[in-house]
């Protein structure tokens, strides 16, 4: 099995490289981000607050979470409902961020991921996959681009499903995620010493992608 391990910010294009790269290479494209958005709605759901932490091990408890691949596509299945329409709102992408910084909540998903990436070969995206969760990863890329660019992409990503926002209140998230995923305490969001470091700010999607497979191809050579 093979493992590209694909962290950096939000809104750096992860999400659509890793899922086209995957695709290019017959591996099975893993979207880590999606479980902490389910576990985020759930709580959402169920007005549990990341300061109750009885509660939030309580609601762990009484959940059943699973990915499936439905024609190569991830599905999450939360409490055997499919969350994958739901979980892409600004409410939930903060709620995921908050919950994704205490310790229970990573160790509740931690094995699910490593599972995978034992069964599949994988591109697998996140925050701590190549420093945590697949720390052995043949291939781990730190995809980056600057905040501002990627707050314009985040709002003509959500300008096309119909959702009007500013794109000062985007970049304002998305700093504020940024702050919270690389200064919590625990698998805070950095790059890998053996990662290789990919920067989009100045690419559209083609050049991005084009990037990123010349250094997915370089470093599998290299090991
Ligand atoms: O990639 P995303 O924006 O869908 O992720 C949602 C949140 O989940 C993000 O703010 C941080 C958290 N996350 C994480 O802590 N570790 C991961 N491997 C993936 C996501």
């Amino acid at each position: 099995m093979i493992a590209v391990a694909i962290d950096g910010p939000a809104g750096a294009g992860k999400s659509t490289l890793a899922r086209r790269l995957a695709k290019h290479k017959g591996f099975i494209y893993v979207d880590t981000g999606a479980l902490y958005r389910a576990v985020g709605l759930k709580m959402l759901r169920n007005n549990v607050s990341c300061d109750n932490l009885k509660a939030v091990e309580e609601l762990l408890a009484s959940t059943e979470l699973d990915i499936r691949f439905v024609e190569g596509e991830q599905v999450v299945m939360l409490d055997n409902e499919n969350v994958n329409g739901l979980i892409r709102t600004p409410e939930v992408s903060m709620m995921a961020s908050d919950c994704s910084a205490l310790p229970i909540v990573r160790a509740f998903l931690l094995d699910m991921q490593r599972n995978l990436a034992k069964r599949n070969s994988v591109v697998m995206d996140g925050r701590d996959i190549g420093t945590v969760v697949l720390p052995d990863a043949k291939v781990k890329i730190f995809l980056t681009a600057s905040p501002l660019a990627r707050a314009k992409r985040r709002c003509n990503e959500l300008l096309e499903k119909g959702m009007t926002v500013e794109l000062t209140e985007v970049l304002k998230d998305i700093e504020q995620r940024d702050y919270n995923d690389s200064h919590r305490d625990i698998a805070p969001l950095k790059q890998a010493e053996d990662a290789a470091l990919v920067d989009t700010t100045e690419l559209d999607l083609d050049g991005s992608f084009e990037l990123l497979l010349k250094t997915v191809d370089a470093l599998a050579e290299e090991k």
